[in-house]
């Protein structure tokens, strides 16, 4: 499984990075703008951090506006992977430019049949967001299941990028189901680390070898 940070907080990003467990980042407007950077050069700063896709999204709603800033976008860097929305135009945008060999995340999915759609349209990756499914009263993995069921139905290249995750739960869940990717707040990859039991195990370890005098030199 692939680990994406989803933020555009370059502090953050760097210091993931350097753990050498990330694979890629995701932005979208609402982070560029808890950023306070300008937009282009947050992306292109981001893309030299990570080797991996680096998700930009276009705020134009029509296809040939969604192109022309797709065409900004994707200049930035070799690595960056132009997001869109999925709706009609976006799908039209992402058909053209998947052809054109450009990385394609489609957004906003919230349903199988999006999810479908997307994967017709030759996107890269799909995200699905589990958060936000939750939090009207429908369980988000549903829907990962059965996006899962019905790409691996078809044999889709189409990725599937767990999005809106709030906590380690949905990360261990969307592994279970075999999702390919999941982008998440930087806490939300730290607390994957953490466990109460290798806290107080560390303790006891540290105060036993303290009382055996010796270092290792
Ligand atoms: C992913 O690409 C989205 O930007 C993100 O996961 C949305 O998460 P939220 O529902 O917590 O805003």
């Amino acid at each position: 499984m692939k680990f994406f940070l989803d933020t555009a907080d370059v502090a953050e990003i760097a210091d993931f990075a350097a753990t050498g467990l990330l694979d890629g980042v995701t932005t979208n407007p609402s982070l560029v703008a808890k950023s306070g950077r300008n937009f282009l050069e947050v992306v292109k700063e981001i893309c030299g951090i990570v080797s991996g896709p680096v998700s930009a999204e276009v705020v134009a709603t029509d296809y040939d506006n969604m192109l022309r800033e797709a065409d900004i976008v994707r200049n930035l860097a070799p690595n960056v992977c132009v997001k869109l929305p999925l709706t009609m135009d976006g799908l039209k945008a992402c058909r053209k430019l998947t052809g054109e060999g450009t990385l394609v995340n489609v957004t906003l999915c919230f349903s199988a049949p999006q999810a479908l759609l997307a994967a017709k349209a030759g996107a890269s990756f799909i995200s699905p967001f589990v958060g936000r499914h939750d939090d009207v009263g429908f369980d988000g993995m549903d829907l990962i299941e059965d996006i899962r069921l019905i790409y691996d139905n078809y044999d889709f290249a189409t990725e599937i990028l767990v999005a809106s995750v709030r906590h380690p739960v949905h990360i261990l869940q969307a592994a279970k189901i075999g999702a390919d990717v999941v982008t998440a707040p930087p806490a939300v990859l730290r607390q994957l680390a953490n466990h109460p039991l290798t806290d107080r195990g560390l303790t006891q370890f540290l105060a036993d070898w303290a009382k055996t005098g010796q270092t290792i030199a």
